[in-house]
């Protein structure tokens, strides 16, 4: 994980900009901050465990002085957060400064090597052994440059590394390996970074690093090479131009806007979110496309991770019911289940909000080896998964800050439900008039959205968990898709226990935890009438009942169940997860607050995982 950014200017000072970069990339990791500058000649670094704003506060690094810096925001994967293993990270020369975000597979032998060659290592981490390799290298190369590439072949893993050279007090030196890096081309100033937000501020012109490409900035230009065998092939100029894209979204867009967290603010937004999927979609002819090369799989994968292999496991099931297409879901860190079996003539349809977690794109990778062919589903343009994938349907939702998935995972679904749709009108499952009726209501989920959220809003305090530390949420079908968004939304914001399971599999274990008051929360659907059963066998049992249900469901339940009614969905199943959801992410919100979290930085967790 980790947030870097490289910044080299010829009028400014740069300091100003590596705060906001920091500031704007702490969703990638926010366990210790970091940031180096040249001045005089001189590498001078601050470095600390905490967050963005205690460190900018403690150091007031936008006083200092510097046209050429970097700066690292971490997430810790090798050694603890701490002072001295926050980036960046020094050579024993104090001349070479590196941030990273990755992991270096062969860190062990590497630091065996270095150590007995002398280098003093004096942190945990992997970063630290690439500033003594580029030191290592320096006597045997004819320039800086030369070493640091000779260094970042030796390494083998996921990495974006930013590298400063106290003798070059103007460059900027690169290299991304698997894990992002993307450029801003600006005017007097040039910047190297892990996303978008961290530049957009200064240029809007951005150009994606391919991976084992590496290089240098300054502040009036940006030279690029590819890493080959031989060693390294200029990248020409003309091909980065092509590369260039206008960022069209300001930051602003992706503010809080007077929210008090970007959770909630994200909330609100998704019916804007999901009709922006559905309008730029409905008529894409990629979706067409993609639809295509479904019908002709011979074998169709999905696979995602977190919230996005939930919205796997809804595509999965509309592809199922609407298209009668089976397909098989697989959670991105698991692949190599399903990678025995791939072959020519499969296709992968990988869904990363993203389109950079790292086991997603491994699956991408291994099932594209094995001949698959690759469909992404994701929300950043120019994203690895955009590239590494035959076709892209991008979910348009806007940039989405808060760690936890909400408006990305309504927006997944909207393009889960267009391209079963796609896939059922070309297998000639639909005729033309039933498929213009079935976009119609589906154009009705912004308006469901919108109620659903206020509706949230309003009666979330009914079934509040205060003093729950422990509870089940259960669905069959299509609510079973949603009970494992919602439990996963409970756990990871609130920090509640909240486990998700089939509601007709929870007499097969599960209900052996349940005594008097234990909180059972049902997600019914109108694909699932036997659910009344269930919530039945809980209530017989002394389960604290609450059954979410969109309003005009009939479901009959015992007396003294908890009834939370949604706005009605017409029994659709592709509309019921608009009416229901909201109540669950507005849930785990209210309550992350009243027990004192911050819903948009959940210990432990990150936004854009790119480790293994
Ligand atoms: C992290 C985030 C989740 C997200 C998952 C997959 O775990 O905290 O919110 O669902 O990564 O991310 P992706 O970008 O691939 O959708």
């Amino acid at each position: 994980m980790c947030g870097i950014i490289g910044v080299s200017a010829s009028t400014k000072n740069v300091s100003p900009i590596i705060s906001l970069g920091l500031r704007r990339l702490e969703y990638r990791g926010y366990d210790s901050v970091g940031a180096a500058l040249i001045s005089d000649g001189k590498i001078m670094v601050w470095k600390a465990k905490g967050d963005v704003q205690s460190f900018l506060r403690r150091f007031k690094l936008e006083e200092k002085e510097g046209k050429t810096g970097i700066g690292h925001t971490r997430w810790a994967t090798h050694g603890a957060p701490s002072d001295v293993n926050a980036h960046p990270h020094l050579d024993c020369s104090g001349k070479i400064a590196v941030v990273h975000n990755g992991v270096i597979r062969n860190f062990a032998m590497i630091k065996k090597v270095l150590e007995a060659r002398g280098h003093r290592i004096v942190s945990e981490t992997d970063t630290e052994l690439i500033a003594h390799l580029i030191e290592d290298e320096l006597p045997f190369s004819s320039s800086f440059f030369e070493a640091f590439y000779r260094a970042v072949s030796r390494l083998d893993g996921s990495f974006a590394i930013v590298a400063l050279y106290g003798e070059e007090p103007n460059r900027v030196y690169f290299a991304r390996m698997k894990s992002p890096l993307v450029l801003g081309l600006g005017e007097g100033l040039n910047i190297v970074a892990s996303d978008i937000p961290a530049i957009i501020d200064h240029t809007r012109r951005v150009a994606t690093l391919e991976d084992g490409e590496l290089g240098w900035l300054d502040d009036k230009e940006v030279r690029v090479f590819s890493l080959t065998e031989q060693g390294v092939v200029e990248v020409s100029r003309e091909e980065i131009r092509n590369r260039i894209i206008t960022v069209d979204w300001s930051f602003e867009e992706a503010n809080r806007l007077g929210y008090p967290h970007f959770m909630l603010k994200e909330i609100v937004e998704q019916p804007l979110a999901v009709k922006n999927t559905y309008d730029g979609n409905v008529d894409e002819p990629m979706l067409s496309f993609a639809a295509s090369l479904l019908l002709d799989a011979k074998r169709i994968i999905v696979v995602g991770a977190g919230t996005s292999y939930h919205a796997a496991l809804a595509l999965s099931y509309y592809l199922a019911r609407t298209s009668r297409l089976p397909s098989l879901p697989v959670i991105s860190s698991e692949h190599k289940s399903a990678e025995r079996f791939v072959e020519e003539g499969d296709v992968v349809v990988a869904i990363s909000q993203s389109g950079e977690t790292y086991d997603t794109l491994e699956a991408v990778r291994a099932f594209k080896r094995q001949g698959a062919k690759a469909i992404g589903i994701t929300n950043v343009v120019g994203s690895a998964l955009s590239r590494e994938t035959d076709v892209v349907i991008y979910m348009r939702s806007g940039p989405e800050i808060g760690v936890a998935a909400t408006k990305t995972y309504t927006s997944q679904l909207m393009v889960a439900s267009l391209l079963s749709l796609r896939a059922a009108q070309a297998r000639g499952l639909l005729l033309e008039g039933e498929v213009q009726e079935l976009l119609r209501r589906l154009s009705l989920s912004p308006e469901i959205l919108k109620a659903a959220v206020s509706a949230s809003m309003k009666i979330v305090g009914k079934a509040p968990l205060v003093g729950v530390r422990s509870m089940y949420v259960l669905g069959r079908g299509l609510g079973h898709i949603i009970s494992k968004e919602a439990a996963l939304k409970i756990k990871e914001i609130a920090y509640v226990h909240a486990e998700s399971y089939p509601a007709g599999e929870s007499k097969h274990g599960p209900i052996a935890l349940v005594e008097p008051g234990f909180p059972v929360f049902f997600v019914a659907t109108s694909d699932s009438p036997e659910i009344e059963g269930n919530i039945m066998e809980m209530a017989a049992r002394g389960a604290r009942v609450v059954v979410v249900r969109p309003e005009d469901l009939d479901v009959h339940a015992p007396e003294g169940t908890e009834l939370i009614d949604m706005p009605p969905a017409g029994n659709d199943v592709m509309l019921e997860p608009y009416s229901m959801m909201p109540y669950f992410q507005v849930l785990a919100y209210v309550e992350a607050v009243a027990r004192g979290y911050d819903p948009d930085k959940p210990r432990n967790l990150a936004k854009t995982v790119t480790v293994e």
